[in-house]
């Protein structure tokens, strides 16, 4: 299937590592010149030398004026208005929602909605402009099933998938797209270190860790990086005009819910 794709500038959020880069590799095989974002800038630069037509943008992605920043330097460097905006950042750390103090309840939004709320504001309205757009955010399998002791994950998330999903319904006159992407387990970084940390707090190996939690997922192993770039480039592509709002899993089944 041709995606439609090639030649669009794509802005994918926190790209020099995990999903993101697996999601910049895939448009960019797409024909899509991609702009590689991340605060390792020197990795940034590699990894775009190696996809045609990418740039590299360092820089923190983590407060509204270093997204927006840094969108202006991708557009910059591309020479042309970004037609997809990846959302895209690193994961809030574990905690108890009955341990939440006034400060980490408050930093759900800074961290999982303020950034992309602002690069959304950047490139939104070229794209109504240009009547044609795609947004997407890598969310997490918690947007539909909350995950334990992950409250400000849990909680930031749910916000940012209700502002998008009032988005989508906006926007959908203009042929810009609105969705989001939910991770179950995909074998990247931030898991392999999540799970080392399991197996030291409970006393045991990662082994057993990754053996148990693959017991609890339908497929028996994790998604590899490629598979969720793979719908994610779907999901930006010109054939996915007409789907929009949604809030789509990949987890091999985990959760269980329609
Ligand atoms: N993998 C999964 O199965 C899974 C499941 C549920 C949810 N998620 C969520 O999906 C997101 C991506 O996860 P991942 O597994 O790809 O994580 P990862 O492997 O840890 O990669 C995180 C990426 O974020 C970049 N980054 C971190 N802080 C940044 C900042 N302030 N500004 C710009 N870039 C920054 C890192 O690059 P630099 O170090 O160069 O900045 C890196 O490229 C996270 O929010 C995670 O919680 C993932």
């Amino acid at each position: 299937m041709d995606l439609g794709i090639n030649g669009k500038a794509a802005f994918v959020a926190a790209s020099t590592g995990g999903l993101g880069l697996a999601i910049a590799r895939a448009l960019a095989a797409e024909g899509a010149r991609v702009a590689i974002t991340g605060r390792r800038r020197e990795r940034a630069e590699r990894i775009a030398a190696e996809l045609p037509g990418a740039v590299a943008v360092g820089g923190d992605l983590g407060t509204p004026a270093g997204a927006a920043e840094a969108v202006d330097r991708a557009e910059e460097a591309l020479g042309q208005p970004i037609d997809i905006a990846v959302l895209n950042g690193p994961g809030p750390k574990p905690g108890a929602a009955a341990a939440l103090g006034v400060d980490e309840i408050a930093s759900a939004f800074d961290l999982l909605v303020r950034p992309h709320h602002a690069l959304v504001s950047r490139v939104l309205p070229g794209m109504r402009e240009r009547r044609w757009g795609r947004v997407l955010a890598v969310g997490s399998s918690g947007v539909t099933a909350p995950l334990p002791n992950l409250a400000v994950s849990n909680t930031g998330r749910a916000a940012l998938a209700g502002y998008l999903k009032t988005l989508a319904a906006e926007v959908a006159l203009d042929a810009v797209t609105v969705n989001l992407l939910l991770p179950g387990r995909i074998a990247t970084d931030r898991v392999a270190e999540l799970d080392s940390a399991a197996a030291k707090r409970r006393g045991t190996t990662l082994d057993e860790v990754q053996l148990e939690s693959r017991r609890t997922i339908p497929a028996r192993r994790y998604g590899t990086p490629e598979e969720f770039g793979a719908a994610a480039a779907f999901l930006c592509s010109a054939p996915a005009s007409y789907i929009t709002g949604v809030a789509l899993r990949c987890d091999g089944g985990l959760i269980r819910s329609l």
